[in-house]
């Protein structure tokens, strides 16, 4: 994918700010600090597009991204970080339902999981929760360059195994550090794109 064009356009926080031209969005799901933001800017080469943090929960809005005049990705905050209260657990939940459940110009969800450990529990409900609302699922399981390659195809089977992926649910190991999965992850979104 030959990148010409990576902008910010906005951050939202409820319908009222989506942006209304139509455009096809690709929305990444994932655990905070799983590596949404990194995987945004090595899919675009671009070091500091989207922020990205140690910390979690950097990523508090739906950050649009509109790339080559064509697509938005959406940077979706991400779940699980335990210092989070209640109150803004029930906000986020609230923001997050809205958009995976009525955003008809939401075309696929790239869902990140972490190559090195089993998927969590909420990894497996947010699977679920997007196979429910009948989005395209696009697996990616990052930090690949974490562990050693003689480890891929069991952590590749458990993944498999607990997210429930049928045959030909799309699973791509990625690495946002030395961009492996890179080609296979555009070849996976490109359906999605038009
Ligand atoms: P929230 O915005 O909090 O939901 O987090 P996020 O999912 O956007 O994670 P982010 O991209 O900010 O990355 C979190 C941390 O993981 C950062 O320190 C990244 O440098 C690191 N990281 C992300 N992807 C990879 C990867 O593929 N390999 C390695 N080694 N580190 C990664
Ligand atoms: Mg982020």
């Amino acid at each position: 994918m030959k990148i010409t064009q990576a902008d910010y356009v906005i951050s939202a926080v409820g319908p009222a700010q989506y942006p209304t031209d139509g455009m096809p969005e690709i929305a990444l799901a994932g655990r905070s600090n799983v590596g949404k933001s990194s995987f945004i800017n090595k899919m675009l080469n671009r070091r500091n597009l989207v922020r990205t943090s140690e910390k979690p929960g950097k990523t508090q809005k739906l950050n649009y991204f509109m790339i080559n005049g064509a697509f938005y990705f959406v940077d979706v905050p991400g779940y699980g970080y335990a210092k989070v209260s209640k109150k803004d657990k029930e906000a986020w939940g609230r923001m997050l339902e809205a958009y995976f459940a009525e955003r008809d110009a939401l075309s696929a969800v790239v869902h990140l999981v972490d190559l090195r450990h089993p998927p969590s529990k909420e990894d497996i409900q947010m699977h679920e929760f997007l196979t429910y609302y009948g989005h395209p699922v696009i697996t990616v399981a990052t930090k690949a360059d974490k562990i050693s390659k003689s480890k891929y195809q069991k952590h590749k089977q458990i993944i498999i195994h607990d997210l429930g992926l049928k045959a030909d649910d799309a699973l791509i190991l990625f690495s946002s550090l030395n961009g492996t999965g890179k080609e296979d992850a555009w070849r996976a979104l490109d359906p999605f794109l038009h």
